[in-house]
């Protein structure tokens, strides 16, 4: 995404490249959890008469995570443990309390995970492409619909409060770009 601040760590790629089905089972959870934020968005207020539109996310995700399963079945990779993103998590924590700014929040937060998300697929797109074109392929046809939700849940924030969502974006890319910058020695995708 043109916007980031930082660019992905070149030690990224190899690792997961290196690590597969780790990697697959770490896709499969994301995905599940991007279902459930998805629907998770719809207790604000703000964002009721979304409610249809973050069903429709929720669906694509949900789609997204059934084709992650049917992948890890066909290769035989047992679906298994999640681990905590610390880039989410530290994403997450920084949401702040109150109805209106929590909603803007969530919405940034959501926004950055899945242009992270377009980014790192793009990535292993190309990386993929001469070791396992199945998954290139996978991840090439997944690059679009995230960045899609990326987009959609920026303009949702930004139909709240425009200037407020441009204030706390600035805030987000810094705290997105000092997150990048924080080694993670396991094979995930954030
Ligand atoms: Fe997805
Ligand atoms: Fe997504």
């Amino acid at each position: 995404m043109l916007m980031f601040r930082e660019k992905i760590s070149p030690e990224w790629l190899p690792k997961l490249l290196a690590n597969l089905p780790a990697v697959l089972v770490d896709h499969a959870h994301l995905e599940r959890k991007a279902a459930t934020t998805a629907m998770n968005l719809e207790k604000y207020r703000d964002l009721y008469h979304r409610v249809e539109d973050l069903n429709a996310i929720a669906i694509e995700e949900l789609q997204h995570f059934q084709l992650v399963l049917a992948l890890l079945k066909r290769r035989g990779i047992p679906f298994g443990q999640p681990y905590p993103s610390p880039y989410i998590t530290g994403l997450m924590r920084s949401v702040r309390n109150g109805q209106r700014h929590q909603a803007i929040d969530h919405l940034l937060s959501c926004s950055l995970v899945e242009g992270r998300s377009c980014e790192k697929f793009q990535f292993l797109a190309t990386g993929l492409a001469s070791i396992d074109p199945e998954l290139a392929e996978f991840y090439g046809s997944l690059v679009e619909s995230e960045g899609n939700h990326y987009a959609t849940y920026l303009l949702m924030a930004k139909s709240i409060d425009e200037a407020e969502t441009d204030r706390r974006l600035d805030f987000y890319l810094d705290l997105d770009a000092k997150l990048m910058r924080e080694p993670n020695p396991l094979p995930m995708l954030h």
